[in-house]
């Protein structure tokens, strides 16, 4: 199946594009394969499937969207329906994967549907990020690695700092340019 047809099929599911493979390509050059890992966010499970298809490591995946939950069940994902990480345990795991909604989008102008909260990081683009960075350390073993993915749109200087807030140094590990922003991928350690 094409990704036009996946785009038709599940059109309230975000389906893998740039930032999608950047992150999936990072965490894979970085993954043993003998870790516990967490994708939170998972859309359509590409990069939960790709990790474990590269890696080896066991994969679980969470979505605040059920169709999205769907979708990555379908592809072979054990995905759950979940905000962040709240429903799992303390220190669970050894790696956490975050495609965030990261675009800054005008209150006025938000949409109330699943790709707005696929997309929409609120009036500063790091609505989402905020709260993730606030509890994944909470979920993830002592000497455990965040994979995050930022735009420049959402500010990286500004996440960094955030995520310094809670015990975290940050190192981008991957860049790639387009027109209107730069993705990075930050790789977050305690
Ligand atoms: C930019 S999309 C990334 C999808 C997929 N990981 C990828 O890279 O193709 C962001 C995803 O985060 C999910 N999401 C947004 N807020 C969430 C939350 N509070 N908890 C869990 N997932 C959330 C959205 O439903 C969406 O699937």
């Amino acid at each position: 199946m094409t990704l036009e047809d996946r785009r038709d099929e599940e059109p309230d599911v975000y389906q893998p594009a740039e930032d999608s493979h950047l992150l999936a390509e990072a965490a894979c050059d970085r993954l043993e394969g003998t870790e516990v890992v967490l994708e939170v966010g998972t859309g359509s499970g590409y990069v939960a499937e790709q990790i474990a298809d590269e890696t080896g490591a066991r994969v679980v995946a969470s979505d605040l969207n059920p169709h999205a939950v769907r979708q990555a069940r379908t592809e072979g994902v054990e995905a759950v329906r979940a905000d962040l990480v709240s429903p799992f345990r303390d220190g669970s795991f050894d790696a956490v994967a975050f495609n965030p909604p990261y675009l800054p989008t005008d209150p006025e102008n938000e949409w109330d549907d699943w790709m707005e909260h696929a997309l929409s990081g609120g009036e500063d683009g790091r609505a989402v990020i905020d709260p993730f960075l606030a509890h994944v350390g909470r979920v993830l073993a002592p000497d455990g690695v965040v994979y995050l993915l930022v735009s420049s749109l959402t500010g990286v200087d500004e996440v960094v700092e955030e995520a310094g807030e809670h015990g975290f140094s940050a190192v981008a590990v991957a860049d790639e340019p387009f027109p209107f922003e730069t993705l990075t991928v930050l790789e977050l350690l305690r």
